[in-house]
């Protein structure tokens, strides 16, 4: 901890001042707070945007560059001690530069698996240890927050984000958050958990004004965050670039200061998203403490509206207060001398122990996986020689260390049929030739500058079907911020993707041979029209940089996969609840003549006037995801929570005891198959008769066993309150448990719960809440 120094500043004509300067400690904020000058404070609100950027050229000064390529930091104020603090993205890995001016090493940092698949693992130690990763190396390379992780609930398979996302069940994507932050914030490090709140579209990102019912924001938009919270108290967290019912998120006083803080007790850092939000005035009024990555045209704003008497000092000190609390948790602050040298190795290691947990399989005809190794693969896609590890920014490798699914398959020593393997590399190579050039001029969101598809593989199947033993088939989708996927392009499979799933099944099934098809994608895609074609699905989502090992070690059975999906995967998209996301926004803007550019990149006051554009009514309310399909009985092709293992497993005997303010939930769960793997017991609740209208299920509970070998049994336990019963009653503005009967059941996926309980409620509880967030002209926009 540092004293109170005193400095001597000598002037030339040697008379000596001394200025008493209280350099910042945890004990002296409000002294700290005292000492800065209006134009200090609004500094420090205001993020120290990179250095060579003129519009941040502050009278006090600049910010170095303290580690070169992360997103931002704040402003630093030597005279009091006061040392930045350095924020770099998450959460697929910490990004900064690799190379440094004058520098031959390069600063490479662990491309983890994304949001996506972290979740599948329903196993909160994955996103523990992926966290543990993130906050070990951004504290060895001088970062003091990683902005990560992201946990807005997966409205539509078609939003761009998903993949860094977790889940379309709050209750999910809270745990894994809880988990994650954790994770970071074990290596005394801070997380930032983005974007609060409801940024589920990414198209007219900054402007979308998102308008939902106050029953579906806390019931679902604003649960998954209310859970970390009260279960993580991360750091930081990130204000959304969208709007919610008229108000940016940014500027809310609501959101920010009752809902967030009093209510839930949130006692962080609020950070807006970089370059999020309008006016910097309301936004600090808001409790939004910290606005990235910052213009000085902000500190400006801010001072004159405290000058005018329009934002009050104690708003901004308030801000501030904030900013120096996090100020002196920083690593910077306590003097840590980080080594800019993680243990990548280890990282590397991890990375690929904990993938298959996420891999979900699902479907397996005849055990055909795992492969056997003396069995010879032609392995067909491109993808599979050229691996999507995270997103967009991954398109090559940033990390120093790609294994693709050839090269995993070769390490493993796994024979792969060379003219099949040829033809690809060849056509691979000539693809990234093509895409060269192009990726230099966009390096940024460029998730739409894939290789594309072989288109005359069909000729070159029946060979490959004579000479190898087993056909594995890749299939690819990539998906980025700032850009939201077409159903054409990115949902359904194109046609040279259709024909090769076509000739290939044709070719090996007709000579009695299998085929395995692997999906390297960011979200569910369309699978019901082709998955008889094939005798086995594997879902790898986004593996990270150990893809190809990770995904040849499932493959082969050396670890069972034993994800589960954390999305349902519709039959067709037109089954999806929110038909209102802008996926035809293109035909829409040529079909109706309007320009609709701004709509992706460009800053606009709030519109009115194009719909799931400027604004999205959230119609279906709380029916997102298997809430509507379970409620609706809309068949689906794969169910929330569906995964298979490479063994069977069987659970009986269930149990429920009350407890203290809730129910002691358990059950045995016994591997009854031939191999050793994980399973993942699921607990779901369901209110009997309700008073107002409830999903037929609700996620209340999730447990992964440990590895359980062939024969063994495990008894899972599982813990609920009453209150996790509730529902957000609007008209008594409150979260209300009526009295009644529930059902509670377990099962290995949503749809299948073949063990149940009812137990009784005798006491109604009632919860009242703020009515913030309430839509100015009291609107409902449920359909
Ligand atoms: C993203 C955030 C990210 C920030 C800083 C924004 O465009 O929405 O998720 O943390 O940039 O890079």
């Amino acid at each position: 901890m540092k004293k109170l120094l005193f400095c001597c500043v000598a002037t030339t004509l040697s008379i000596s001042i001394v200025v008493a300067q209280p350099q910042l400690t945890s004990k002296n904020i409000d002294k700290a707070i005292k000492e800065l000058t209006l134009e200090e404070k609004a500094h420090l609100v205001v993020g120290a945007r990179l250095q060579d950027n003129k519009e941040a050229a502050g009278e006090i000064g600049y910010t170095k560059l303290l580690v070169p390529g992360v997103a931002g930091t704040t402003y630093p104020i030597e005279r009091l001690g006061i040392s930045p603090v350095v924020m770099a993205d998450g959460p697929s890995r910490i990004i900064l530069s690799s190379r440094r001016k004058g520098e031959d090493r390069r600063y490479f940092t662990t491309n983890v698996p994304s949001g996506i698949l972290v979740a599948s693992s329903w196993n909160n130690e994955v996103p523990y240890k992926i966290g543990e990763i993130l906050g070990n190396e951004a504290r060895e390379y001088g970062i003091d927050v990683v902005l990560a992780p992201g946990v807005n609930m997966m409205r539509n398979p078609l939003c761009g984000r998903n993949y860094e996302y977790y889940s379309e069940d709050p209750l999910l994507a809270g745990r894994i958050g809880a988990a994650f932050t954790n994770g970071i914030e074990s290596q005394n490090v801070g997380a930032c958990v983005k974007h609060f709140a409801v940024n589920n579209q990414e198209i007219n990102r900054l402007n979308n004004d998102a308008r939902v019912s106050q029953r579906a924001l806390r019931e679902i938009y604003l649960k998954n965050f209310e859970i970390i919270v009260k279960e993580a108290q991360p750091w930081t967290i990130m204000t959304s670039y969208n709007f919610i019912n008229g108000r940016h998120s940014s500027e809310d006083r609501g959101l920010l200061e009752t809902i967030l803080r009093k209510e839930w007790g949130f006692e962080g850092l609020v950070v807006s998203d970089w370059g999020g939000g309008f006016d910097a005035a309301k936004q600090i009024y808001a409790g939004n403490d910290l606005i990235e990555p910052g213009k000085y045209s902000e500190v400006r704003r801010i001072m004159s509206a405290v000058e005018s008497g329009e934002l009050a000092m104690a708003d901004l000190d308030r801000c501030v207060r904030r900013v120096l609390e996090l100020v002196v948790k920083s690593i910077r602050h306590r003097d840590y001398k980080f080594s800019n040298n993680p243990d990548l190795d280890k990282h590397a290691q991890t990375t690929r122990e904990v993938e298959p947990e996420g891999f979900v399989l699902l479907k397996n005809e005849q055990n055909v996986l795992p492969l056997k190794s003396e069995q010879k693969v032609a392995l067909f896609g491109t993808n599979g020689y050229n691996l999507i590890l995270s997103n967009s920014v991954s398109l090559r490798s940033l990390n120093g260390r790609t294994v693709n699914l050839n090269e995993g398959l070769a390490n493993a020593g796994v024979a792969l049929h060379e003219e099949t393997s040829n033809i690809y590399t060849k056509h691979l190579a000539s693809e990234i030739k093509r895409l060269t050039p192009i990726w230099k001029l966009r390096r940024w969101c460029s998730y739409d500058l894939r290789p594309l598809e072989l288109k005359d593989i069909r000729n070159h199947t029946a060979q490959a079907a004579e000479e190898a033993d087993i056909a594995v088939i890749t299939i690819g989708r990539n998906s980025s911020e700032a850009f939201d996927r077409h159903i054409e392009r990115d949902f359904l499979l194109n046609m040279h993707e259709q024909a090769m799933i076509a000739a290939v099944s044709r070719d090996f099934h007709s000579r009695g041979k299998k085929v395995i098809a692997v999906l390297n994608i960011c979200s569910p895609i369309e699978i019901a029209s082709w998955r008889d074609k094939v005798d086995a699905i594997l879902v790898t989502w986004l593996p990270g940089q150990e893809a190809g090992n990770s995904i040849a070690d499932a493959l082969l059975g050396k670890v069972s996969p034993s994800g589960h999906l954390p999305i349902s995967f519709p039959m067709r998209y037109a089954d999806v609840p929110s038909q209102n996301f802008p996926h035809n926004m293109v035909e829409w803007g040529a079909e109706s003549g309007k320009n609709l550019s701004r709509a992706f990149t460009q800053k606009q006051p709030l519109y009115y006037d194009i719909p799931n554009i400027d604004y999205t009514n959230y119609e279906e309310d709380i029916y997102i995801g298997y809430r509507h399909y379970a409620t609706r009985k809309v068949e689906v092709a794969y169910p929330f929570g569906y995964g298979l293992t490479y063994s069977q497993f069987e659970m009986g005997n269930m149990k429920v005891a009350e407890c203290k303010d809730g129910y002691k939930v358990s059950c045995e769960v016994k591997n009854i198959g031939k191999v050793a793997a994980k399973q993942v017991v699921q607990l779901y609740s369901s209110e009997l008769a309700p008073e107002v209208d409830r999903p037929a299920i609700e996620l209340r509970g999730y447990k992964k066993t440990p590895l359980l070998q062939a024969g063994e049994s495990t008894v899972v336990e599982i813990v609920i309150k009453k209150e996790d019963l509730m529902t957000y009653n609007e008209k008594a503005n409150a979260w209300k448990l009526t009295k009644g009967d529930y059902e509670l059941s377990l099962g290995f996926d949503s749809q299948t719960l073949p063990l149940k309980q009812k137990v009784t409620i005798s006491k109604e509880i009632v919860r009242p809440v703020s009515t913030e967030m309430k839509p100015a002209n009291g609107e409902v926009f449920i359909k």
